[in-house]
């Protein structure tokens, strides 16, 4: 009977593991929850604990390989309001199923950059068609395998700001395009779903609608092109300090440049910190009803680093202190209608990708060259039959909702925040775990007490079939 039991709770917890944010896709310019069609904003953070040196594959670690690290993270985002973030660099041969699962229960999704900064695991900027190989494409797929799996991956950047000036934007764009291609096609060929994937660019303003036209349109007016980006990132850093408005900053001309954009558009990083701390009112702006044609953005970034961008300190010690510019981005959160936000969607209909052409690309620097570059020997072997022996993701079960480590509030008070497992298969929302806010220590046990009894209808079905089973 014991065997039998056992038998049983492991099919209650693995029915449980389907507690799962529902997966997202892309709509024309939106992001959409693909069961529902509500529209999908981010609220984003960028994630890089320890800065681009955490990032210690030797060590056999990367952002998302300690799952008490993630999970102190998780809460700590949770109670921010946060509902993306972006990851950088991850190894694909490590597990990262604990974190990605925590997130996941979080109501958390992750946007993937598929490089790394080691030398052969990006495109070389310097050098694009050198760095375009299968060596690198292999790697490129072994972090689809390994995050194909989780329904809260969002999408995958292909390239992050290889164009930085200028003069990089003469001979890497197709290569962007080939990349994306390459992804498109191994993902069509290896997961179940559609994931998104496309570009981050820096903001170099002399280059900005080339890239995003660029990267958008179709060749020869396919639009089911494999090349084109399926989103378009940018890193934007222009609203500086309270004193800036929407056409001080130039956001006015983001909005008139993406006005017909036929991808999502949204900051991939933004949250200039020339004037400190931050009060973050760009997020007003961001989210409100001038800015509805861009979806949201991430805020750089998690953890402070040397260049001065946290919202939390991480200390040696694994305890983190929250920063002011953290209770500063919650306040202007629970300022926002998510309600509202959510429910733009289905503004655009119909929309045409324009056909590439000469005549969509204005700086004369800018590659005119919408001949993509021709798949690497190799490559195409491996997107039909898969990379060999893929490390493949895949969610595990959440039980523990407890801080593993201490989190102290602006006002030294150690913080009792706990996990919400969302249950409803829904996205994380401001307000959703209001638990312990730092100021007001002692009510998050209430929420997240309750919420480790709730029954899905997979674990209650499970539950029942092991009482029926008890008494045969
Ligand atoms: C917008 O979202 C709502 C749910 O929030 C859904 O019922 C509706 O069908 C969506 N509209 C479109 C055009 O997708
Ligand atoms: C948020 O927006 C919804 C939908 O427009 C509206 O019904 C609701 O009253 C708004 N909530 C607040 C607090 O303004
Ligand atoms: C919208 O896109 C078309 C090309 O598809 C372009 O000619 C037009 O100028 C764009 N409008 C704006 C406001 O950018």
């Amino acid at each position: 009977m014991s065997a039998l039991l056992r038998f049983v709770a492991v099919i209650a917890a693995a029915l449980g593991v389907a507690d799962a944010v529902r997966p997202v896709e892309v709509r024309q310019q939106e992001f959409v929850i693909a069961s529902t069609g509500s529209r999908f904003m981010l609220l984003g953070v960028d994630y890089q604990p320890g800065g681009q040196a955490g990032y210690k594959p030797q060590e056999g670690s990367d952002a998302l390989t300690d799952g008490d690290v993630c999970l102190r993270d998780a809460i700590v985002m949770q109670n921010l309001g946060v509902n993306t973030i972006r990851v950088y660099n991850i190894d694909p041969s490590l597990n990262h199923d604990k974190c990605a699962s925590i997130f996941n229960a979080a109501g958390i999704y992750i946007l993937m950059d598929v490089n790394s900064p080691f030398g052969g695991e990006s495109i070389d900027r310097s050098n694009p068609s050198s760095s375009y190989h299968v060596g690198y494409l292999e790697r490129v797929f072994r972090v689809v395998e390994a995050f194909k799996g989780f329904p809260n991956t969002l999408g995958f950047f292909a390239a992050n700001e290889v164009m930085n000036d200028v003069g990089t934007s003469a001979d890497n764009p197709p290569y962007i395009r080939a990349v994306q291609r390459d992804l498109k096609q191994y993902i069509a060929n290896h997961a179940e779903r559609t994931i998104p994937v496309g570009y981050s660019a820096a903001d170099v303003r002399e280059i900005l609608q080339d890239s995003w036209e660029y990267l958008q349109c179709a060749i020869d007016g396919d639009q089911n092109d494999q090349t084109r980006s399926d989103f378009f990132g940018l890193n934007s850093y222009s609203w500086c300090g309270g004193d800036a408005t929407f056409d001080t900053s130039g956001y006015d001309d983001l909005v008139t440049m993406f006005s017909n954009t036929t991808v999502p558009v949204f900051f991939s990083e933004y949250g200039c910190n020339e004037v400190k701390p931050r009060v973050f009112d760009e997020v007003q702006a961001l989210y409100g009803p001038q800015m509805t044609v861009l979806s949201g953005g991430l805020v750089y970034e998690y953890s402070q680093e040397e260049a001065d961008y946290g919202l939390v300190v991480i200390h040696s010690d694994r305890t983190v202190n929250l920063r002011t510019d953290f209770d500063n981005l919650e306040s202007q959160y629970s300022q926002l209608n998510i309600t509202l936000i959510e429910s733009a969607n289905g503004t655009a209909t119909s929309l045409q990708a324009p056909t590439c052409s000469d005549d969509l690309i204005t700086n004369s620097a800018f590659s005119k060259s919408f001949d993509i570059p021709s798949q690497p020997d190799g490559v195409a072997d491996m997107i039909r039959n898969g990379v060999s022996n893929p490390q493949i993701g895949k969610l595990v079960e959440v039980t523990a909702t407890s801080l593993p480590m201490k989190v102290y509030g602006t006002n030294g008070n150690e913080v009792n925040f706990q996990l919400k497992i969302l249950s409803d298969e829904s996205a994380n929302t401001p307000g959703n775990n209001d638990g312990g806010s730092d100021a007001n220590t002692g009510n998050g046990g209430d929420e997240g007490g309750s919420d480790r009894l709730r029954m899905t209808p997979a674990v209650l079905l499970g539950t029942i079939l092991a009482v029926v089973l008890t008494l045969l």
